[in-house]
C-alpha cells in the first residue's frame, strides 16, 4: 500500500541550463510537510514540473524526478494560458476570493481545466493500485477526486482545499459550480482550514445537488463523504532555530544598521489582488499624514514575490503598486529616510529570518486568505517573544492567532490606527500576546496537520467499510 500525493505544482520546478533540467527544490510549508510522506518507500508525488518543455525532453525530465519519487504531468502552453492562468486563475481563484468581478467565464478555460484534470487522473492511473491513498490538493483539481471514484469506486481519496471556500452567493454565480462540487464529492474527506470553508462548501452542496447532508457528512448515491477543518500550520522548528542562527543574527545586525530605523513593519506576499498591498500602502500613508513625528523614525519594508504575471490582473496590480510606492516615497522622503522599502522579488529563507527577526511590526492584511502562513512564520520567528502582529480577519490564521491585533482590511483608518497601536504597545503587553500565539504555531504545526488528516482520512475509510459490512 502507498500513498500517491497529487498537486498542481510539484515541490520542486525544472530549470533547464544548456538542455539539461534540474530539479531546484520548493520551500514550500507544503512540500516540507508532506516530504516525510512522498520520500518513503513506492510513495510517489505527481505534479506539474513548473516548466513548459518540447515534448523531447520528457523523458530525461521524468528520469531526473524518478529518483526522488516525483512523477511529471507536462502541460502545453495552451494548457497554461487556459487551465492554469485561465480556469483556476480567472475563474476559481477570484471568485473563491470574494472578488467575483475579475472572474472571466470562458466556455475554453473549463474544456481545458476538465483535460488538465484528466490528464492527472490518467498519471494518476499508471501508478494508483487497490488500497493505495490518494491525497490531492487545491483548486486547480476540483474535478480529479470524482474522475479517480469512477475508475476505482474502492479508493481512499482525500482531498484538502488550500483557498477559501466561498459563500454560496458567490459560489452559485461560477456556471459549472455543480459540476465542480460533484467533482469534489469523489474523495472520501474533504478538508479546508477553516469552520466556515467547511461550513460554505456543505452549504452549496445541500442547495445544488440531490444529497443528503447531516451534520459534516454527505450521502452521495450511499456513499459518506465526511467535510473537516484542518488549519495548516508551519514547520515551526525550522523557523525558530533559523533564528537562533549565527548567521541569521549577523543579517539583522547588518540590516539593523544600514535601515537605522526605530520601528520596520514588514509585509512580505506572493503579488496577488487579494492580498490587500494597495490598501496596506493607503494605511500606511495615513499614518504618516496623521502622525509626522514618525517620519524617519518607521520604515515599511515590503517584499512582493512575483506571481502570474501573464494574468492581466496581476500585472495591472504591478504597475498600481509601483505607482502608488513612487507617490508615497516621493511626497514624504526626506533626504536620509525612504517610507517604503518595496522589493519585487523572492529572498532566501535567511534573510526572510533576519527580517522577520528584525521587524518589530509584522502587518499581514489579506483581503482574504485561505491560512496565511507568513503570520504563522512571523510568530515562529520571534525567539524573544516580543513584536506585534497586526492580522486581517479575513485570513484563515486570525482563527487561531487571537492575540494578534485583528483589523478589517477594508478599514484604512483602523489600519493606520493599529500600526500606531503597535508602535506604542509595551513590552509586557507584546509577550503577552505573543507567547500565546507562539505556543499554537508550535503545537499546530505541518507535521501535526498532516498526521491529522492522513489520520482522519484512514477513520473515515475504516469506518465506510464497517458500515457497508453491517
Ligand atoms: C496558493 C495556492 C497554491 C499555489 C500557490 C502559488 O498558495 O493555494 O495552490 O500553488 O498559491 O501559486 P502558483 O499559481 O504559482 O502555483
Amino acid at each position: 500500500m502507498k500513498t500517491i500525493i497529487v498537486s498542481n505544482r510539484l515541490p520542486v520546478k525544472m530549470k533547464e541550463k544548456d538542455g539539461e533540467y534540474i530539479p531546484m527544490p520548493s520551500e514550500g510549508g507544503l512540500a516540507t510537510g508532506l516530504g516525510s510522506i512522498y520520500r518513503q518507500g513506492d510513495n510517489v508525488w505527481i505534479g506539474w514540473p513548473g516548466t513548459v518543455t518540447a515534448e523531447e525532453h520528457y523523458g530525461q525530465i521524468e528520469e531526473k524526478l524518478k529518483s526522488q519519487n516525483l512523477k511529471p504531468v507536462f502541460l502545453t502552453q495552451e494548457e497554461i494560458n487556459n487551465f492554469y492562468e485561465g480556469f483556476s486563475n480567472e475563474v476559481l481563484w477570484p471568485v473563491f476570493h470574494y472578488m467575483s468581478t475579475y472572474a472571466r467565464y470562458e466556455q475554453q478555460y473549463w474544456d481545458y481545466y476538465v483535460q488538465v484534470n484528466q490528464k492527472f487522473k490518467a498519471a494518476i492511473l499508471e501508478v494508483a493500485e487497490p488500497g493505495d491513498v490518494i491525497w490531492i490538493h487545491d483548486y486547480q483539481l476540483l474535478l480529479l477526486p470524482q474522475m479517480i471514484r469512477e475508475e476505482q469506486p474502492d479508493a481512499t481519496i482525500g482531498f484538502f482545499q488550500h483557498i477559501p471556500f466561498p459563500s454560496y452567493e458567490l459560489f452559485r454565480l461560477i456556471p459549472w459550480r455543480n459540476e465542480l462540487l460533484e467533482g469534489m464529492l469523489g474523495a472520501d474527506l474533504l478538508g479546508f482550514h477553516t469552520f466556515d470553508d467547511a461550513r460554505h462548501f456543505l452549504q452549496a452542496t445541500s442547495r445544488l445537488l440531490p444529497v443528503i447532508t447531516s451534520s459534516n457528512m454527505i450521502t452521495v448515491n450511499d456513499r459518506s463523504v465526511v467535510v473537516e477543518t484542518f488549519p495548516m500550520g508551519i514547520d515551526y522548528k525550522k523557523y525558530e532555530s533559523l533564528a537562533h542562527m549565527p548567521s541569521v543574527a549577523h543579517q539583522v545586525r547588518n540590516l539593523r544598521e544600514r535601515f537605522q530605523l526605530q520601528h520596520i513593519v514588514l509585509t512580505i506576499d506572493r503579488l496577488d489582488y487579494s492580498k490587500g498591498i494597495l490598501q496596506r500602502l493607503q494605511a500606511f500613508e495615513l499614518l504618516l499624514q496623521l502622525h509626522p513625528e514618525y517620519i524617519e523614525k518607521i520604515g515599511m519594508c515590503m517584499i512582493v514575490v512575483p506571481s502570474r504575471d501573464n494574468v492581466q490582473q496581476y500585472s495591472a496590480l504591478r504597475d498600481d503598486i509601483d505607482k502608488l510606492v513612487g507617490n508615497i516615497n516621493a511626497r514624504y522622503r526626506t533626504m536620509g529616510w525612504a517610507p517604503i522599502h518595496y522589493f519585487y522579488r523572492s529572498f532566501p529563507l535567511e534573510i526572510l529570518s533576519a527580517l522577520y527577526n528584525l521587524a518589530d511590526i509584522c502587518l499581514v492584511s489579506p483581503m482574504r486568505d485561505g491560512m496565511n502562513l507568513v503570520s504563522k512564520e512571523y510568530v515562529a520567528s520571534r525567539i524573544h517573544h516580543d513584536g506585534v502582529l497586526i492580522l486581517s480577519e479575513m485570513a484563515g490564521a486570525s482563527k487561531e492567532l487571537i492575540d494578534a491585533v485583528i483589523v478589517n482590511p477594508n478599514n484604512i483608518g483602523a489600519i493606520a490606527r493599529a500600526i500606531d497601536e503597535a508602535i506604542n504597545m509595551p513590552i509586557l503587553e507584546q509577550r503577552r500576546r505573543m507567547l500565546p500565539m507562539r505556543q499554537i504555531v508550535e503545537k499546530f504545526n505541518i507535521h501535526h496537520w498532516v498526521k491529522l488528516f492522513m489520520d482522519t482520512l484512514n477513520d473515515v475509510k475504516r469506518n465506510q467499510q464497517s458500515m457497508l459490512a453491517k
